[in-house]
This record gives C-alpha cells, structure tokens and sequence, in this order.
C-alpha cells in the first residue's frame, strides 16, 4: 500500500428529512482496495457520490492526492482520476456501447465525431476485460449483466486512479466476476486505488484489504481485512448481532397451488412443468442465462407464450400479460427494478398504490385515501423502508430501500402466487433477514411463493423444494434436505448433448 490519496473528515449531507452523512471520515491509499460497508441507506453512495462530484457536500474537508478540493463537478472529478461506477445502471439505453464509453468527452476528428476510433478504444477496452460484445452494439438490447460489464469498461477507460465501485457484482455472473477481481488485482498491483461498495460480504476477501463501515450516516470503524472477522464487520453494520442469516420456518405442505405445464416461451423457455404446493418456498437456481428470468416473465405475461397452461388452485387461467396475471392472483417482484419494478420519479406512496388501485378506488375511481394511507404505512412498517416519509420519490432512496418498495405493493395486495426475481440483490444483511422472513410469511399464509436466486447459500436457506434451470429447461428437482451446492451446479451444467457436440 501506497500514500494516502483520498481523504475526507468531517463530512456532512443532508437531504430534506434526512441527514445521510454526519461527520464521515474517509482515507484511501494508492494501491489498495477498500470496502465501503453499512447498511441499506447508510449513506456509502452519497458518500462516494461526493468525492466523484455528483453531490456537493454541506460541509467538511476533502483531499484528493494531496490538495484540498473544494466543490467537485463530475467532470472536474474526472479530471483529477476519480472515476465512478454507479450501482444503478446509468447509461444511454438506445446508444451504442462506444457512443455511452465516450459519452461527455468523445473523440473528434476536424468537424466530426471520430466514431472509428472510438469504437476501436472501445473494443480494446472490452477485450481487456474479456467482454465479448461489439462495441457498436446498443446498450439497451444487452441483458443486465452485460449492461453492468459495459459500465465497468466505461470507468476503466478514462484511466482512473481512485476508482469507485459501487455494487459492481449485483447483476453480474460468476465468470464475470472472477473477471472483474483479476482486473481489480492488476489495477492494484498498478497502484489505483479502489473503493469497493458491497452487500455480497462473502466475496471481500477475495479482493479486499481495508474496510470501512458506516452506520446511519456516521463513521464507525476502519481496519485491516485480515484483523477484523466477518461477525464483527455484521455487527459493526447493524449494531446488533445476527444470529440466523437464513431463518427458516416448517410448516405442514398444504394442497396444491399453483402448476405450470408444458410453458414454452422465446428461446430460453422449454417444456417447463412444475406444481408450488401452499407451506413451501420453491426456489429457481442455474447459472446466469439459464433462462430463469424468461421463465416468470412468460408465467406472469410479461413476455408472450408460445405454448402451456397455468393453473391457480386447481383452475385454468389464462394469463396473456400482467395485468391478467395480477387479476388471476399471481404477483412478480422482477430483476431489473429501475426498469421493470419501480417508477423512480412517482412517490413511494404511488409506487405502492399503483398496482393496487383495483381495491383503493372507490365506486367513482377516486382514490380512498384513508386505505392508501394505512396500506403506505403497514409497507415501510413491515419491511422498515428507510424512507423520510411516503411522499419523496423513490428514486432517492437507497438502492435497497428501493427493492424494498417494489417487494412491498405485491405485499399489499391479496394474492395467490408471488414470485421473486433475485429478491434481494443489492440488499444488507439485516434487510435479507427481513425479507426472508416475509416469505416464511408469506408461505405460512398458503401463499405460493417462488423465487428465483443466483446465491445458492440462500436458496439452500430459504427453499423447501429447488428446481434447478440450465438452457431453459428445469434439469433436476431437490428437496431441501438433499441439497447441496455440489448437486445444484451439476443440474446447472447439465447441458444437451447437441450443445457439448
Ligand atoms: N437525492 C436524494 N434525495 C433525498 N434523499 C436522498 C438522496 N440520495 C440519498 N438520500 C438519502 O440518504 C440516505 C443515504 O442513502 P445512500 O444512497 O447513500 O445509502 P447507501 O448506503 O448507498 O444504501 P444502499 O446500500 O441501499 O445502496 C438515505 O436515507 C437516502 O434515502
Ligand atoms: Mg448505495
């Protein structure tokens, strides 16, 4: 480790209701990678926020290589080698992997933008960290996981020296992960340093070598990685101990619920037939690209079917698009929440009344108030939604104060089936907890719930039953009991013969 590069003290934010940052003091080293820990709305982003100059600071010191900065814009931040990679996806959706690298400082040659050369970077930069996509093509199309690699590749390619991550893994695969810490190790070894914001906690040491964790806006503690065990770092987080990260509840399997038979959707969907029985959790696991996500979204008529039935409670419905499916009972929490689950310029409130306005409305259509109120309030309630009030946009609350909102209108609602798409990507520890024991809920209630998850320790937690997925199709079924990490990647890989030939 190198010289201190980044400093900052006395730090200090508010947002309207909010203090999101009390007194934080920060150091970073040239060569080094340190982990920025805490809670959901701890206030680690806006804390990288500011030294990356999308948020000014209400007051406090700040150093950068050694010279004090006084407000930062993203371009001065820029200047200077700071280089950010947001945690929600921040790019140009309908432009080109290229135009969205060099978007604010593109190349120029005479009069014109200089699009080869541009794309030529832009291929470099890919083929360095081994992403094989064509920097001409458009963001948009790129399923999540792609989406994120190319964020990465955008922050790499203005040849930054502090550089922030900020939950870089959430979307991606484990290759790409294991991609993404070789680069993390070269850019060390080249003395960049690197700010690493996680909820994945078991993935620190593979890369880490300090940590600081935040608490409720405020500084708690930095140390050596290797001084400090993991039940520290939790209980520096949270306050308190946890003492089960899988709470799981038996109850006696009811009748049947919920069955797919014979669903076929896109390419990604074959032949899938399963039954959700009330008192079970059933969980979806395979590797990234197995075809989970098309999977619900065709049972919950997000994407269009080619072929199979559903059945709820033993009857036929035909779901031919959401709103179908919300009326037949089956509810989806998706992956994507910035795209798909969330309206992140409505409210809190209308976000969570939005899909339930069937039962809020009066004979008139207007909205009953009241209703609303209690049913706003019994969501940040149940899932401590950190959140200085119903009416701020949901935008500006924390990432996973976020999914929180788009997990809880399907709460608020009376359904059959709910599914959950990767529930608790991008959120802490204590917040899983919450959100696994809503499910246990949830199935204590003969609510089927399903719930699809790339964290196999959760799923091995959670599920009573795990379907495993490879190539779109369901290749093996365990039982809770039987279940190991070892079984479930074999299912995993199990490919067709055609498609090892
Ligand atoms: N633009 C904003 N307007 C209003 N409040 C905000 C804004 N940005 C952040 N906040 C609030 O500041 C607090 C800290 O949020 P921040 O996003 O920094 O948390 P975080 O530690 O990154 O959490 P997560 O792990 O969920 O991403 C939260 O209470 C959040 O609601
Ligand atoms: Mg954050």
């Amino acid at each position: 480790m190198g010289n201190t590069i980044v400093r900052m003290s006395g730090i200090c934010k508010r947002f309207p209701g909010v203090k999101a940052l009390d007194d934080v003091q920060f150091e970073l080293k040239s060569g080094e990678v340190m982990a920025l820990l805490g809670e959901n709305g701890a206030g680690k982003s806006t804390l990288v926020k500011i030294l990356s100059g999308v948020y000014t600071r209400d007051s406090g010191q700040m150093e950068i290589f050694g010279s004090p900065q006084g407000d930062l814009t993203p371009k001065t931040a820029q200047a200077l080698g700071v280089a950010i990679i947001h945690q929600e996806l921040n790019m140009c959706r309908h432009l080109s992997i290229a135009e969205n690298m060099f978007l604010g400082r593109e190349l120029v040659g005479g009069l014109f933008l200089n699009d080869r050369e541009m794309e030529q970077e832009a291929g470099r930069v890919l083929s360095e960290l081994n992403i094989d996509l064509n920097p001409g093509d458009i963001v948009g199309d790129l399923p999540v996981s792609k989406q994120q690699m190319v964020e990465i590749a955008k922050a790499l390619s203005t040849n930054a020296r502090v550089l922030i991550m900020d939950e870089p893994t959430s979307a991606l695969t484990s290759k790409e992960i294991g991609d993404l810490f070789r680069i993390i190790k070269q850019l060390r070894e080249q003395g960049c340093g690197i700010i690493y914001i996680s909820h994945r906690l078991d993935e620190l040491r593979h890369i880490v070598d300090r940590v600081t964790v935040m608490r409720d806006g405020k500084y708690i503690l930095t140390e050596d990685f290797h001084n400090i065990s993991m039940d520290e770092i939790i209980a520096a987080m949270v306050g308190r101990e946890i003492k089960e990260k899988f709470p799981h509840v038996t109850c006696e399997k009811g009748e049947k619920i919920f069955e797919v038979r014979n669903l076929n959707a896109g390419k990604l969907v074959r032949d899938i037939n399963f039954e959700l029985y009330k008192g079970e959790i059933v969980g979806i696991a395979g590797l990234m690209g197995a075809g989970r996500t098309e999977t619900t979204r065709a049972i919950f008529g997000a994407d269009p079917k080619t072929s199979g039935e559903i059945f709820v409670e033993g009857k036929e419905v035909k779901i031919t698009s959401p709103e179908t499916a919300i009326r037949a009972g089956v509810v989806m929490a998706p992956e994507d929440r910035k795209k798909d689950g969330l309206c992140t310029k409505l409210t809190v409130r209308h976000n969570i009344a939005l899909p339930n306005l069937d039962w809020l409305c009066d004979l008139f259509s207007f909205v009953r108030s009241a209703k609303e109120n209690t049913t706003c309030a019994e969501a940040v309630r149940n899932l401590k939604i950190k959140t200085p009030g119903v009416d701020v946009d949901a935008g500006n609350l924390s990432g996973g104060n976020q999914q929180k909102v788009v997990v809880g209108k399907w709460l608020a609602r009376e359904s059959r089936v709910v599914i959950f798409d990767e529930p608790t990507r991008g959120i802490d520890v204590a917040a899983k907890v919450e959100i696994y024991n809503l499910m246990n809920q949830l199935k204590l209630q003969g609510i089927g719930v399903l719930f699809v998850s790339s964290e196999l320790p959760e799923i091995l937690g959670i599920a009573d039953r795990i379907l495993v997925m490879c190539d779109g199709r369901i290749t093996g079924e365990l039982a809770a009991e039987d279940a190991t990490q070892e079984k479930i990647l074999t299912l995993a890989t199990r490919f067709e013969e055609k498609f090892l030939a």
